[in-house]
């Protein structure tokens, strides 16, 4: 057998720097690898821990992927994205917010997570602050210190319905305050803020990071106010992934304010070049032919939000702001334990239920439990008949 040489590490070879080290493991992704690794010891587990719907992606969107394989559309494209698309994508914005959309503000990219990372990217240098409001995405706080800033947190109140409190965000704004990032609808809460929050927060002043990728995944009439309406200096985050369940499409967008769209366009060629061709034409063609697939989505989503909501406050979960957009239930779990990771992973090993920890959401979310609905209604019944003899046995 030959010999394989292996360069040699020594331990100081690679240095991870700290601001790097100071980004936090995605605890939904954590236990959903856990759950993977309990599959393949042959446990069945129930997932209520990922944010992905398990409806169907629009027909015409796979079809479209399917055909432009065919046909090659397989280059690049101009980074910013198709014309057709970028055009498609402000019009549908339009439609939806009532406020026109200059196509060229649209820049495509691999998801809604890239469009974060680059729009952060050309804002924010060391030092510099930027106010997330809590509970929030995970991830928004990550991408803050990967970029060497700092993020500040101000509490939401469950009681209020998690709108954010304006006059917080104003007491929390410093000289090296360069945004305000949030999203509405809202992981984990499902809370969608009020317009008069929504011109609150852009009368605080620094230009608001909002995401709306939840929007059309929508209850109780409610509507949501972008933050499009209330500035032209707001960047808006939007994609394709929940409202189509084109997830692992890789498909997203920002809506930037002019000034900053050349940087953008530049960030997005020298780190991404552009998102991929054929998922273009899957987005067009969602946009074109999905709505109906959208309003099918949201019908199925309300009988499923009604089950789950039951089904935990019987349990003796709090649910003090029921969630009024996307699919997520973010339920007190005080009753059980005040440790949300621990409470997950009881939850996980013992009555293989994954479901994400509230802590995931920054320390405000502490005694939380996230449970997804975007799952057959069969896995949340089975789900809450796991968990009832396990939290028989913790209640406090
Ligand atoms: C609030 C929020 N923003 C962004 C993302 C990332 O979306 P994408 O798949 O478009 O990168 C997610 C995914 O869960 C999310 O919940």
């Amino acid at each position: 057998m030959t010999a394989v040489k292996r360069a040699r590490y020594s331990e100081g070879t690679v240095k991870i720097p700290a601001h790097v080290q100071s980004i936090e493991p995605f605890l939904a992704m954590e236990v959903m690898e856990r759950a993977y690794e309990m599959e393949r010891a042959g446990v069945s587990v129930m997932h209520l821990e990922v944010g992905e719907p398990d409806f169907e992606p629009p027909e015409a969107a796979s079809e479209a992927a399917r055909a432009g394989l065919v046909s090659g559309a397989t280059r690049y494209t101009d980074s910013r994205g198709l014309h057709a698309l970028r055009e498609a994508i402000a019009n549908d914005k339009a439609a939806r917010t009532g406020v026109s959309v200059d196509l060229e503000r649209v820049i495509v990219t691999s998801g809604t997570s890239p469009a974060l990372l680059i729009s952060l990217g050309a804002l924010l240098e060391s030092g510099d602050e930027v106010i997330v409001p809590a509970p929030h995405y995970p991830c928004y706080p990550n991408f803050v210190r990967f970029c060497g800033a700092t993020p500040v947190s101000v509490a939401g109140d469950p009681e209020q319905g998690w709108a954010i409190d304006a006059d917080a965000v104003r007491r929390a704004v410093t000289p090296r305050t360069r945004a305000i990032l949030y999203g509405s609808p809202a992981n984990p809460t499902g809370a969608v803020q009020p317009r008069e929050v929504v011109e609150a927060l852009a009368a605080v002043g620094p230009p608001l990071l909002s995401d709306e990728i939840y929007d059309g995944l929508l209850y109780d009439d409610v509507q949501v106010t972008s933050a499009l309406a209330v500035s032209d200096d707001a960047f808006v985050f939007d994609g394709f992934s929940k409202r189509y369940a084109m997830t692992g499409f890789r498909l997203g967008y920002v809506i930037a304010p002019m000034p900053a769209v050349r940087t953008l366009q530049i960030l997005q060629q020298n780190f991404f070049i552009s998102a991929s061709e054929f998922v273009q034409h899957a987005g067009l063609a969602a946009l074109a032919q999905g709505a109906e697939s959208v309003v099918l989505a949201r019908g199925v989503l309300a009988t499923k939000r009604e089950l789950l909501i039951g089904g935990l406050r019987e349990l003796g979960f709090r649910i003090p702001a029921p969630p009024r957009g996307a699919f997520y239930v973010f339920a007190d779990a005080r009753a059980f334990a005040s440790d949300s990771k621990a409470l997950a992973s009881r939850l996980l090993e013992e009555a293989h239920v994954g479901v994400t920890p509230g802590v995931d959401f920054g320390s405000e979310g502490e005694g939380f439990l996230r449970f997804s609905y975007a799952v057959d209604e069969a896995v949340i019944r089975e789900a809450l008949a796991r968990m009832a003899p396990v939290l028989a046995g913790i209640a406090r």
